[in-house]
């Protein structure tokens, strides 16, 4: 039996350029791992299974769509598997849907668990070669800690960064898909005038302010420099996180934004107490279903021992 551990992401820029010929857009996205952990357990079985337990069990799918049963295919068949044996239990503590990678953290955690229960070997460069295949932030929970990820986020650089930031996660009833957020975005981008496609959005690039900010480990630097060009298409198409945003900068985060695709909010916070403070007070404004503080970076994808 093997249980890895995946932290979820929150990304501090999420730069999005035009739609491209294959459906994807660049990106210029900075990934922050936080310690929000899901933990995906491996054990002898027949064929690939999966089970999942936690408050959003309900909402994961349990067949072959979900990433961890993909992952565990393709890793078999990388290696000329004829008949992989699996069984997966998603302990879920990741919002689903939320735009925190949840379920692309359990593709990562599959591979990994996978790999040590059937004792591949598999060097970590292949692994992330598998992760891409399966999802764009697939990689980036292998990795951890804080990357720029360009391309369609896959082609990962890891950043430096100074020691730890203080979070808390605001999580929504009701995730949002992620296809429809993007899509949403190249509609407002039409219905703006300024179009949507490779041609017209020039490629994003990593915000120099931002970057410094991370490495000098400067809380108040960075949450000026928070931005997410997914967030207009995310409250647009969930109009109340504007209410969550707003409770939790009224509550003293430095900022907030929309983490990914949404609609799970963010708020940046100078240290562990005003984490707590701004947690309970977000819960006591109803504006979201749960409220977690937590902190970042940590490291991605790993074997528990
Ligand atoms: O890579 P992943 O399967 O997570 O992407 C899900 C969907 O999100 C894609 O099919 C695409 O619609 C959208 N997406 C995008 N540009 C990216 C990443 C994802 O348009 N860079």
């Amino acid at each position: 039996m093997v249980t890895v551990r995946v932290p979820a992401k929150v990304n501090v820029q999420l730069g999005v350029g035009g739609l491209r010929a294959d459906g994807f857009h660049d990106l210029a996205n900075v990934f922050f791992a936080v310690a929000l952990f899901d933990e995906v357990t491996a054990t002898p079985a027949e064929g690939v299974t999966l089970s999942c337990e936690g408050p959003d069990a309900a909402l994961v799918p349990l067949d072959d769509t979900n990433l961890a049963a993909r992952a565990a295919r393709l890793l078999a068949a990388h290696h000329g598997l004829a008949e992989p044996g699996v069984h997966l239990h998603i302990t879920k503590a990741i919002p689903v849907a939320g735009g925190m990678a949840g379920g692309s953290a359990d593709g990562a955690a599959a591979l990994l668990a996978c790999d040590a229960l059937w004792g591949l070997g598999t060097p970590l460069e292949t692994l992330l070669e598998l992760a891409a295949e399966l999802g764009s932030d697939v990689p980036f929970a292998l990795l951890g800690g804080v990357a720029l990820g360009r391309g369609r986020g896959e082609i990962l650089e890891s950043l430096p960064v100074r020691g730890t930031f203080h979070w808390v996660f605001a999580v929504a009833d009701g995730g949002l898909s992620t296809p429809a957020v993007f899509r949403e975005c190249d509609r407002l981008r039409d219905e703006a005038g300024t179009g949507f496609t490779e041609a017209d959005v020039p490629t994003p690039d990593a915000d120099a302010a931002l970057l410094a900010a991370l490495a000098d480990g400067d809380p108040v630097a960075l949450a000026g420099a928070l931005a997410n060009d997914l967030q207009a298409a995310a409250l647009s198409l969930r109009p109340s996180l504007a209410d969550t945003l707003r409770a939790g900068t009224e509550a003293g985060a430095l900022a907030a934004l929309v983490s990914g695709s949404g609609p799970t909010c963010a708020f940046l916070v100078k240290d562990a107490e005003a984490a707590a403070a701004v947690a309970a007070a977000l819960r006591a404004s109803g504006a979201c279903r749960a409220a977690h503080p937590t902190y970042g970076p940590v490291p991605g994808a790993a074997v528990r021992t």
